[in-house]
């Protein structure tokens, strides 16, 4: 049990989900001493086995949180980030879509529960498909935009990065890659802003090699379920949604690719979609809408318009849901 009180200054992190993103998430938000920690699952005693086993590798790995796990929402009260990663994990053969409808009342349910008990937490959204899943999130909770955002672009970035300094056989740390649009097969990585250490990468790798690391950035999740065959990535993933929480708690103000509410920004209305954003105490403190070419706008509108298709099943749920 959590024990609280008013001069414990450190912050609190609840994550909900304690599957294979959730459980990576939580040892990784521990060891980084963001905050201490709490692990919220539906499958009875497992959090806490979970919690006491991340808090037992405190003294070994040398980080020195509060880390449990819980059935319930009342250890979560007043945490300032949560990250959802709560519901189903793609299988081989499903799409990320196949998953909207058994999220959507996963996800429906967390954020219920999440809104009564910490009311001023910022919502990190990480359960597919990511971008309805937002959607969900932010009618739930009814929470301003700012403190909802969801973790796809810095994984899809991280992957585009990979290939990338692998190809060229250079640090990952010197290539940048920019990524916008849904997550999933339409996703829009911008080749013409991503460089190595600021040489555009059309001067340093040919148009179809370039091509080929594009596609499969796009199908990157779907490579990794392929060897897996049970259960999708996880490793990555989680470390992408540490990075976004790290830079909240720090208030680092990282420029991030994340999923967010546009609202007329890149000609959408109404739509969470990947955009680059600065990430900081207040969540999402800035949009940025970059001038794209008439190929980069075509692909990011038909991104947006694959989430569009999933928020219009959503529609009566909501609506529903609502009454
Ligand atoms: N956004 C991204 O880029 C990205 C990347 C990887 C995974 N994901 C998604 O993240 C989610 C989790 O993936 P995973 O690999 O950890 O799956 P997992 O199956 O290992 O874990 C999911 C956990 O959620 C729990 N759960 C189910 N319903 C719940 C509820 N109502 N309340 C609390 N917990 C509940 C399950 O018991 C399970 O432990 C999936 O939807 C997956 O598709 C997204």
């Amino acid at each position: 049990m959590l024990r609280y009180n008013r001069y414990f200054m450190r912050k609190k992190i609840t994550v909900v989900g304690g599957g294979n993103v959730g459980a990576s998430a939580a040892v990784n938000l521990a060891s980084k001493e963001l905050g201490d920690v709490v692990l919220v699952d539906v499958v009875e005693g497992v959090p806490l086995g979970k919690g006491l086993d991340m808090l037992q590798a405190g003294p070994i790995e040398g980080y020195d949180v509060q880390v449990a796990g819980a059935n319930d929402y009342a250890p979560t009260a007043n945490s300032d980030v949560v990250v959802i990663t709560a519901g189903l994990a793609r299988k081989p053969g499903m799409s990320r879509d196949d998953l909207l409808l058994a999220n959507y009342e996963v996800v429906k349910g967390v954020t219920e529960n999440i809104a009564k008990h910490s009311p001023n937490a910022i919502l990190v959204l990480v359960t597919n498909p990511l971008d309805a899943m937002c959607t969900v999130a932010h009618h739930v909770s009814k929470f301003p935009k700012h403190r909802v955002v969801g973790m796809a672009g810095v994984l899809d970035s991280a992957r585009f990065r990979t290939f990338i300094a692998r190809e060229l056989n250079v640090s990952v740390e010197n290539v940048t890659a920019v990524v916008l649009g849904g997550h999933g097969d339409t996703m829009v990585p911008v080749v013409r802003l991503s460089s190595v250490s600021g040489i555009p990468l059309t001067e340093l790798i040919e148009p179809a090699r370039l091509e080929a690391i594009v596609d499969r950035t796009r199908n990157g999740g779907a490579e990794i379920v392929k060897y897996l065959k049970t259960g999708s990535a996880y490793y990555a993933p989680s470390s992408a949604a540490v990075e976004m929480v790290e830079s909240i708690l720090k208030d680092k103000k990282k420029v991030l690719a994340c999923a967010a509410l546009l609202e007329g920004e890149y000609g959408i209305h109404g739509l969470f979609v990947g955009v680059p954003v600065k990430l900081g105490a207040n969540g999402i403190e800035k949009i940025y809408e970059i001038k794209l070419n008439a190929d980069e706008k075509a692909a990011l509108a038909k991104s947006a318009s694959a989430v569009q298709e999933l928020i219009d099943v959503l529609k009566p749920k909501m609506a529903q849901a609502t009454a």
